[in-house]
């Protein structure tokens, strides 16, 4: 394929027209693809021809997301599944057996950290955290049967940072796999590969859709680990459905502009809450105050549309100011073109013990912003009547 820009990939880059010569991708909302004769079903099934075979193994739709993934992250090869979750639980699933020990950052994803905890255990695998803050606890926390690093970056919800090109490094040197959750940074503002990634994995239900309105994830990188992680899921039925694949390529074309806008709200808005007497804490990547500013200039394009504040006054005081808000929504999902605001402690992570909590940079008073599409002073006349309510 020709070798294009970023934005015009994002658009140009979609399967074939069909006799029909469509301008846009159609909907392949199809469980099957039929064979020929025989012969051709023998070579399909036994993977002499690279064909569609069963849309729990590709579809069109499905190949066209993944391409794109792909290309933006620079990638070998990529799978897509039905939700961010399945797209993670399968990665680990294909790559470890019994008995194989994961190194991640204790701030992950809380459904992340449930399965290091609550699942992985249930099949001899074990996982030691390290303090995202503190990297230099990785390599003592290295076993002999260490297969995985894991991060994120920036990380849910505490908008921690952590240096990529550091773990992709340590990741070299002892011979693991890297993951990172590319997630809350999208392929557009990082490109985690570029740094050593392995393996990159994200929820395509936040700014890939970047509309609210599908459930979707996928893994891209080498594609001998894509291989493993496509025969599991081959078989074990993660898939994305062609619908959703369709709604996400197409959310896609439009990934640069949004994040554009996206950033441009956030960094306003984090810069007005940062003055705000009733915000004791503002965790913005691009705010020269957040404690890794220099590492995240180094790895990132823009900010991000994550926004986490602190809220004087801790748990009350951040039901509180929820309950004070009008305009923004209250809601589990983020990336979304409206703004939606969460208090993880008494939400999200209410399950969490309070050190569980505190390990994975979650405080009583932590509200995550994550910041729309809205006009930027609307979304900030919101927060402070709610903050001065
Ligand atoms: C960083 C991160 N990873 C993974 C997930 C899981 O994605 P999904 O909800 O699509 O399963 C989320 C969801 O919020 C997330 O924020």
């Amino acid at each position: 394929m020709k070798e294009y820009k970023f934005e015009t990939d994002a658009i140009r880059n979609q399967l074939e027209r069909t006799q029909f010569q469509e301008h846009s991708t159609p909907m392949y909302l199809t469980s099957s693809f039929v064979f020929e004769d025989a012969e051709d079903m023998r070579a399909s099934f036994t993977e002499e021809k690279e064909r569609n075979i069963y849309s729990r193994f590709s579809n069109p739709n499905t190949s066209e997301f993944i391409n794109k993934v792909v290309k933006m992250e620079g990638a070998e090869d990529g799978y897509a599944f039905a939700t961010g979750m399945a797209a993670i639980f399968s990665t680990f699933a294909a790559l470890l057996n019994s008995g194989d020990h994961i190194v991640s950052a204790s701030s992950v994803f809380g459904s992340t950290h449930t399965l290091f905890t609550k699942y992985f255990p249930k099949w001899n695998i074990e996982t030691s955290y390290f303090n995202i803050n503190h990297p230099d606890e990785i390599e003592s926390l290295i076993q002999p049967s260490t297969k995985i690093l894991y991060a994120e970056s920036p990380t849910n919800p505490g908008v921690d940072i952590i240096d990529l090109d550091l773990l992709g490094s340590i990741a070299k040197k002892h011979n693991l796999i890297l993951i990172i959750d590319n997630c809350f940074a999208t392929p557009y503002i990082q490109q985690p590969i570029k740094f050593g990634a392995d393996l990159v994995v994200h929820s395509a239900t936040k700014l890939m859709d970047g509309q609210g309105r599908v459930l979707g994830g996928v893994v891209v990188g080498e594609s001998e680990l894509i291989r493993e992680i496509y025969l599991f899921s081959r078989n074990t039925g993660p898939a994305l459905s062609p619908f959703n694949a369709w709604i996400l390529s197409k959310s896609l074309e439009t990934l640069a502009v949004r994040i554009e806008k996206h950033c441009e709200n956030a960094l306003k808005i984090a810069e007005f809450l940062e003055k705000h007497p009733k915000v004791s804490n503002v965790k913005y990547p691009f705010l020269v105050s957040h404690p890794q500013f220099s590492i995240a200039k180094k790895q990132m394009k823009l900010g991000g549309n994550i926004v986490a504040i602190e809220v004087k006054g801790g748990l009350e005081a951040g039901r509180k100011f929820l309950n004070a808000i009008k305009m923004c929504s209250l809601s589990a999902n983020l990336g979304d073109t409206r703004t939606i605001v969460t208090h993880p402690a008494s939400t999200t992570h209410s399950k969490l013990t309070s050190e569980e909590q505190f390990a994975t940079g979650i405080t009583p008073g932590l509200v995550r912003i994550s910041v729309g599409l809205e006009d930027a002073n609307d979304i900030i006349n919101d927060l402070n009547q709610a903050l001065k309510s």
